[in-house]
């Protein structure tokens, strides 16, 4: 894959259109996680400084083309200027003429692009409708990049494009973890449903060396092996599947590793009296909430052997106390081992950044993505359109 960076691009006296994802967390008008915010810093700076003024365009929650008051970028436009330290202009949709009144070093922000159903559409009358607000496209939205939108795919084609410094650091990231690693590589992936993650394990056991299943979906695995898992969440339909998978991940020289032994409950809550019993024991009436120290102390050796670690979702109910411990466990190897300089560890997509943070082990790690369904999708094997959109 070959994409231009800012590097690349001669930024100076330039409007330049940056797509980001500042799809953040809100609750009662409060942004509850300013990550995403944090992670577009340094693009817009490194513009600012070549000489460069900044226009932002994203997307907020899915108002399916329609304007949805509540999901303004309005709302966030405040903590982006917070964040960045910089002044931040919201333009509601006269985008033109905001673009012709800024000054210094102030930063634009568009209203939320999903308010015009052009957006989704992948519609070019839309994409060029932005393209003209700017002289250079810039897209720093890993994280929205599985989506073949107006502001991610069609307007790439429109003016001089590049990747922003996230979305480098994602793709080298994850080139460093699935594209060339450094061998043994381990994939740890957990999660409450194998039905969503069929593709994702289907193409990893064909890359990686060890692939550790956790969480929910290791009950299949266990049912799928003739193991009683009780009142665990399972999907027994899915045995067949399961079987496959094993037997595939066999032929292909990966080791799967499912729990050596289990923490189990009779109700799922936070304290809930427990038991850690072998794979074998869980009773009728009980559910498996966790893996178990002798897990844990299995990972802890694959772990220590390998190069490179490819992590997404928990191994257990990880919300819930005790049924954290062996996420928190494997978690803290991984950044002790991180921070020895002896593995690659890349973590990413849906609960694993909680899941890490949770762990009091995310800032160990070597990198965290930002992004949840395209994490997914690129662990899958897929090409993402706005990946793609820019390597053309
Ligand atoms: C995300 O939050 O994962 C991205 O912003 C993509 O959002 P979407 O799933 O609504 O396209």
């Amino acid at each position: 894959m070959a994409w231009k960076t800012l590097d690349d691009m001669d930024l100076a006296g330039k409007r330049v259109l940056v797509r980001v994802d500042i799809n953040v967390p809100m609750e009662d008008g409060v942004v509850t996680d300013t990550t995403r915010i944090e992670r577009i810093a340094d693009t817009v700076y490194d513009i600012q400084d070549a000489g460069g003024s900044v226009i932002l365009m994203a997307h907020f929650g899915r108002p399916k083309g329609k304007v949805v008051p509540e999901m303004s970028l309005e709302h966030i436009a405040p903590t982006v200027a917070d964040v960045l330290g910089l002044p931040i202009t919201w333009a509601n949709t006269d985008y033109r003429d905001a673009v012709k009144e800024m000054e210094g070093n102030e930063v634009l922000l568009l209203e939320n692009l999903r308010f015009n159903p052009g957006e989704e559409a992948n519609d070019p009358a839309f994409a060029k409708r932005l393209a003209s607000l700017c002289d250079i496209y810039v897209h720093d939205a890993f994280s929205a990049a599985h989506r073949a939108h107006a502001s991610t795919e069609a307007i790439s084609k429109l003016r001089p494009s590049c990747a922003g410094r996230l979305m480098a650091a994602e793709l080298s990231a994850l080139e460093t973890a699935l594209g060339c690693p450094k061998r043994p590589v381990v994939a740890l992936v957990g999660g409450a449903k194998v039905s969503t993650k069929l593709e994702l394990l289907g193409n990893l056991m064909g890359k990686v060396d060890y692939l550790i299943i956790g969480g929910g979906m290791a009950n299949t695995f266990l049912a799928a092996q003739g193991l009683s898992v009780g009142k665990s969440l399972c999907e027994h339909d899915l045995a067949d599947t399961a079987r496959d998978i094993l037997a595939k991940a066999d032929a292909a020289g990966c080791e799967v590793i499912l729990p050596r032994d289990i923490v189990v409950a009779r109700e799922f809550a936070a304290n809930a009296v427990n038991e850690n019993l072998a794979p074998d024991a869980c009773p009728d009436d009980a559910m498996i909430l966790d893996a178990g120290p002798k897990t844990v102390a299995y990972i802890e050796e694959v772990l220590s052997k390998a190069k490179t670690l490819l992590w997404n979702g928990p191994l257990g109910a990880f919300e819930i106390e005790p049924f954290d411990a062996a996420t928190n466990a494997a978690a803290q190897i991984a950044a002790k081992l991180t921070k020895a300089g002896k593995l690659i560890s890349v973590a990413g997509g849906g609960d694993t950044v909680a899941a890490l943070n949770h762990a009091k082990a995310a800032d160990d790690f070597t990198y965290i993505s930002t992004a949840g369904g395209a994490f997914l999708e690129w662990m899958e094997g897929k090409t993402l359109p706005g990946v793609a959109a820019l390597s053309n």
